[in-house]
């Protein structure tokens, strides 16, 4: 692959900062940003389906996770969502009316395709939405959706995610459209925020200096919690995991309403906890975390939005303050900022982080 760094230190750095651009390319290439609507995709219909499948690996998996609350909320489609490996060996039930999504950046992780073909022998529509237009997965698969996110290099997931994201968010506006749950202003508007969200991508990256200084204070913890609730769950486990691959550094992410059944007993003082924190539907709740947390020690920092820095001025130890965005975008704006807290942990440890310690770009073989 010809591909070259520029000016930025590793790939990684590179493809957290063409996010904006990719973002852009993946919404244009499914909405007519004219009428602000998403452009029907031939062989591909939601008016009839009775569940959708997805199904990844790693970050791949997480995207499909994200998308499952967008697939509900939006279009009242059943999602399940599983890692390909536990998918392809739990035997699973699939019922007329199923269409399976595969979501892989490399379109030749090994479980992933392994259990698009059981789906396909089992006479399931198989979609694959992959960055990788020749890979097996994508000629195996009844239909491709994909990402245009480009070659991406770093080990790490980054824009490859939110292009995913994007690209998911946009099937779940078709997927309302033709299931009669959104109606046309409904969708002009979900469709507005999305081309809006490059725009939003270079705000949230702007953040990238006071990202760089919370990075050198959590360089020398080991473990760090995540919390998120509703869509910014899965965000926290992809957040986790990105700190894990790249720093080393133990990392969980948990669903914020999950605490008092288990993982509060780890709060200890100076426990760096990461909080992904809108001022959305479920703020006060996720704020309510928060003060539990924070009052049994923890070192918290909350990534929010304007309105949501005002309410947590003197509860949290430290703020982030992202643009405002949507339903359908703020996991892509919340993402940049995890993405940067990893990189520059593990640039400041000085791991190797375009090619991380027992990883590989692609996963071939189980
Ligand atoms: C992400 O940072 C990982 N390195 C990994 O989880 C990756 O997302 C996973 O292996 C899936 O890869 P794919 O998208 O190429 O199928």
């Amino acid at each position: 692959v010809l591909a070259e760094k520029g000016n930025h230190r590793h790939f990684m750095e590179k493809e957290i900062h063409e996010q904006p651009e990719v973002m852009g390319r993946t919404v244009s290439h499914y909405v007519d940003a004219f009428e602000n609507s998403v452009h029907e995709i031939a062989g591909l219909d939601f008016r009839a389906a009775s569940r959708l499948i997805i199904v990844g690996c790693g970050t791949a998996a997480y995207a499909g996770e994200i998308s499952r609350y967008w697939f509900g909320s939006l279009a009242r489609l059943a999602v399940e969502v599983d890692i390909a490996s536990e998918f392809r060996y739990r035997d699973p039930v699939f019922l007329p009316g199923d269409i399976a999504l595969f979501i892989s950046q490399s379109g030749e992780t090994a479980d992933t395709l392994e259990a698009m073909r059981l789906a396909a022998a089992a006479g399931v529509q198989t979609l694959a939405l992959v960055n990788t237009p020749h890979s097996t997965i994508a000629r195996e698969a009844s239909l491709v959706v994909p990402t245009l996110a480009g070659p991406e290099i770093g080990v790490a997931s980054t824009k490859a995610f939110t292009s995913q994201l994007s690209a998911l968010a946009c099937l779940a506006v078709l997927a309302g459209r033709h299931r009669g749950h959104l109606d046309r202003a409904q969708e002009a508007g979900h469709v507005a925020s999305l081309l809006a969200s490059p725009g939003l991508m270079v705000k949230a990256l702007e953040r990238e200096g006071e990202i760089e200084q919370l990075a050198h204070e959590i360089a020398g913890h080991p473990t760090v919690l995540y919390l998120g609730r509703n869509q910014n769950f899965p965000l926290a486990l992809e957040a986790a995991l990105k700190l894990k691959e790249i720093s080393y550094i133990h990392a969980e992410g948990y669903a914020a309403g999950e605490l008092k059944h288990g993982p509060i007993a780890l709060i200890e003082e100076g426990l760096p906890v990461i909080v992904i924190a809108p001022h959305d539907a479920l703020f006060d709740k996720t704020r309510s975390s928060i003060q539990q947390v924070a009052s049994r020690g923890a070192h918290v920092i909350a990534i929010t939005d304007p309105e949501g820095a005002r309410a947590l001025e003197g509860e949290a130890a430290r703020i982030i303050t992202l643009p405002k965005g949507s339903q359908l975008t703020n996991p892509l704006l919340f993402a940049s900022a995890v993405q940067l807290l990893a990189y520059h942990v593990a640039v400041y440890k000085g791991t190797d982080v375009d090619q991380p310690r027992n990883l590989a770009k692609s996963v071939t073989v189980e």
